[in-house]
């Protein structure tokens, strides 16, 4: 049988890794205690969504970082209060081609829904959500995190027809998600030894009771209306639909990455565009699906937006077509909003509009943009793409930082009061609003953060072949990497010279899921998710996997590695490396 791309780590062996780096390194899951986000206690970054209480306005989109435990957590240290779980669909055995992500400029992609299986993907979530209430209470982390860190929300999404996600699996994950309590309790027994005294820990059994429709790949409007109203009435849950940038139409769409943007390798088709949603169809929809939540005192919202289906002319990305996000995107999303604004008055939850939808925003957002784009009133912001950039995760807290400085330098202590200045500062400036004024700025002064010109940066290069021992050690592999799947180690002093450099890098190999970003951002010729010892757990994966990998076994001695045939002299060093100062992070009950 064909190996699953990905298999979690179980949440004893998390737990245990937490603790085994904050002992030996103080950083959780790669992250330096430095980029861990503690509230400012002058501003508040609180708000509302879907009438459940956020402690800050940005987290992760559905993608990458929301598919395992270990993510969740990671986006949580570094101050998401809100997340998009990565969208759960009927077929949850995806042969995805890889690499699937490209992040060298803008963002590409050519990924689809959780690669896990369905009740795999249910324990992932569970495991995050118990590894946060556990992290929360953890005197260790006090003095990173602040006493209070505020109220969280998980948001589920789901794709893609009515058919899959009225199907027993899907409906059983909904259900699971509303409330966890079995397998919280499944859970429970495996919270180890540093967290002993969590074992009895009344977890919240709801997970989640709010849910963001991923209406991609081709969701026709009567599905999307009629997923809606099941989602309501069947399950009781509020629901945001996630709309996508093919809403402005092929002829804007197409002039704007070209005329005004300079993307002029950036291919989109008629085809793709007709095939989705119509803006004017649209307008009616978010009508009647709002009607629709009042009358059963429901909560709905959009989301702007999905990625944009493009063709893959570039060629790096093994599927044709890709989905473009990042910098254009935004742009596009935003110049949705501001039509559907000037179409649907006093409809939205807007500074300046007045109405009970709530618009979440994922476009292109980071800390350059995020206090202009959370001006306009969209909550929450969610990201991808920046967080696939080097500095991975430890991107959040400067984002939040820059959110927060923002408000205290207008002279506000609250996200909602320095909304009604930044509505005031539009009009004062001649423009309806914040959205209209956002859009302004993007087309204008601000261009070089959303043009071509802006974003084509080239990546830094060194002319060597990467090997498995040594490197410039740059780092960059273990922060780009969305599942924490690199992991760096020291050299031991006698082998330093013998095999180059103070930091050596391995890959946990079940976690890794060949995305390519780290062969994206790796300076040196290669990929490092091949070349770098592959480290697996699991007897069955390591032996019916290809090239070299190395099992860890725990023996007497701790923790000693297997080479697979043909990389058993590679065995000294690696024991070694394992072995040393910092030592790997993994605890030999654990294997
Ligand atoms: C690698 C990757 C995987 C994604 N997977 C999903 C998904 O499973 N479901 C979904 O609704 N959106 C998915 N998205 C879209 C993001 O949630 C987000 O809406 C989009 O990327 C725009 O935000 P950004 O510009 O910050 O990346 C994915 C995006 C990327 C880059
Ligand atoms: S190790 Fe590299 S290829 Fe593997 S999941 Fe991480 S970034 Fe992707
Ligand atoms: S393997 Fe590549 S990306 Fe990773 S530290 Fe070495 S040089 Fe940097």
């Amino acid at each position: 049988m064909e190996q699953p791309p990905l298999t979690p780590m179980s949440l004893g062996a998390l737990l245990g890794r937490i603790a085994h780096e904050w002992e030996t390194r103080g950083r959780i899951f790669d992250l330096m205690s430095a980029r861990i986000w503690k509230p400012d206690p002058d501003v508040d970054l609180s708000f509302d969504f879907l009438g459940r209480p956020a402690a800050t306005p940005i987290g992760p989109a559905a993608g990458p970082h929301t598919q395992m435990a270990q993510n969740i957590v990671l986006a949580w240290l570094g101050g998401s209060r809100i997340f998009e779980l990565k969208t759960v669909q009927v077929i949850d055995d995806l042969d995805i081609a890889r690499p699937c992500i490209d992040m060298e400029t803008i963002g590409y992609n050519i990924e689809w829904s959780q690669e896990l299986a369905v009740p795999v993907t249910i324990d992932e979530y569970v495991k995050a959500w118990m590894i946060i209430e556990i992290l929360k209470r953890w005197e260790p982390l006090r003095e990173y995190l602040g006493d209070d860190t505020g109220p969280m929300v998980f948001d589920m999404s789901v794709g893609y027809d009515l058919e899959g996600i009225s199907s027993d699996k899907v409906r059983n994950f909904i259900e699971t998600m509303k409330d966890a309590s079995e397998r919280i309790e499944a859970l429970r027994s495996e919270i180890p030894d540093p967290f002993l005294e969590f074992r009895d820990l009344e977890f919240p059994p709801a997970i989640s009771d709010t849910l963001t429709l991923s209406t991609f790949h081709g969701c026709p409007p009567d599905e999307i209306d009629a997923i809606v109203r099941y989602l309501m009435t069947e399950h009781d849950l509020d629901v945001i639909v996630k709309l996508n940038p093919t809403l402005l139409g092929f002829e804007d769409v197409e002039s704007m990455l070209h005329d005004t943007l300079g993307y002029d390798d950036v291919t989109v088709t008629r085809e793709a565009f007709d095939a989705d949603l119509q803006f004017d169809r649209a307008v009616t929809l978010i009508g009647e699906l709002g009607t629709f939540a009042d009358s059963l005192g429901r909560k709905f919202g959009i989301k702007l937006s999905n990625t944009l289906v493009v063709s893959n002319e570039k060629g790096w990305l093994p599927d044709d077509p890709m989905y473009l996000s990042g910098p254009p995107l935004h742009v596009i999303s935003s110049t949705i909003l501001d039509r559907l604004v000037t179409e649907l008055p006093g409809v939205f939850d807007l500074p300046g509009q007045g109405g009970d939808r709530i618009v979440s925003f994922s476009a292109g957002v980071r800390k350059e943009n995020v206090s202009d784009t959370i001006a306009m009133g969209v909550g929450p912001a969610t990201i991808c793409t920046d967080l696939l950039k080097p500095g991975g995760y430890g991107r959040l807290k400067p984002t939040l930082k820059a959110l927060a400085a923002d408000i205290a330098a207008s002279g506000q202590s609250s996200l909602t009061a320095w909304k009604q200045t930044k509505l005031a500062e539009a009009r004062a400036n001649g423009h309806r609003d914040w959205v209209a004024s956002h859009i302004a700025s993007i087309v204008g002064d601000d261009i070089g953060l959303y043009n071509k010109e802006g974003n084509s940066k080239k990546l830094r290069e060194v002319d060597n072949e990467l090997q498995m021992w040594g490197c410039v050690a740059c780092n960059l592999c273990v922060t780009v990497c969305p599942n924490d799947a690199f992991v760096k180690l020291p050299s031991p002093n006698r082998l330093a010279s013998e095999i180059g450099g103070r930091w050596q890098y391995l890959v946990f190999a079940e976690l890794c899921n060949e995305c390519g970003n780290c062969m994206t951002f790796c300076p040196e010729v290669g990929d490092p998710a091949q070349i770098k010892p592959k480290l697996w757990l699991d007897e069955a994966r390591f032996e019916g996997a290809e090239g070299q990998g190395f099992l860890l076994v725990a023996s007497g001695r701790g923790i000693v590695p297997i080479a697979s045939e043909g990389w058993e002299h590679e065995i000294p060093t690696l024991a070694a490396v394992i072995a040393g100062d910092q030592g790997v992070p993994i605890r030999a009950t654990d294997i």
